[in-house]
């Protein structure tokens, strides 16, 4: 499939199977994030795969989403080895995270499973619940499965802006 197939038939899925995800698609998807650029080439990014039941129900603590999927992946980075611009010292690790977020949802599509970005939780809870070291930032929580029978996109998948809302040709206005 082309890459504009398959960002387009992503979307944020919110109902998944009951069903294990098979531990070489996890492989996979880590290692879409392992490959993904980051500023300098820095790799702060730091990812703690959730598969295990009991610890799984924990994140229901730290956000209301999360919808049964067998597995989560919390996102972070090492604000220690992330880049920081020397212009107005901004810390790229968000960016670089984000990146690699991105990388693993479509691997993720690829692969035939879904996926919803959730930036909606309690960073506090999930470093308390999950003994995150203070040198990681949370990022987001990444819910993977197979989607169920009955999943759909909802109806912002759809609502996208126009390019003429979005892009400039050589000057803003
Ligand atoms: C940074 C970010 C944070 C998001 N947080 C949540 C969230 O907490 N809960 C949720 O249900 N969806 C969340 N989403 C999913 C968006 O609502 C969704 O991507 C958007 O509505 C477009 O729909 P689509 O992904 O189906 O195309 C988030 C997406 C992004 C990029």
């Amino acid at each position: 499939m082309d890459f504009l197939s398959l960002a387009k038939q992503r979307y944020s899925c919110r109902s998944f199977l009951d069903k294990k995800v098979e531990k070489e698609k996890i492989d996979k998807i880590l290692e879409a994030a392992r490959i993904a650029p980051t500023a300098v080439n820095f790799q702060p990014q730091r990812i703690l795969v959730l598969d295990d039941k009991e610890r799984l129900y924990k994140l229901s603590e730290c956000t209301k989403f999360g919808w049964n999927a067998p597995v989560i992946l919390v996102v972070c980075y090492d604000k220690n080895i992330s880049w920081k611009r020397k212009y107005d010292g901004k810390d790229e690790g968000i960016i670089d995270a984000s990146i690699v977020t991105t990388h693993m949802m479509l691997e993720a599509q690829d692969l035939g499973l879904g996926t919803t970005w959730i930036g909606s939780f309690d960073p506090s809870k999930v470093r308390e619940i999950y003994s995150i070291p203070e040198n990681l930032e949370i990022v987001a929580l990444l819910p993977i499965g197979y989607p169920s029978e009955d999943a759909t996109p909802s109806p912002m998948h759809d609502k996208r802006n126009s390019l003429d809302e979005i892009v400039y040709w050589n000057k803003i206005n």
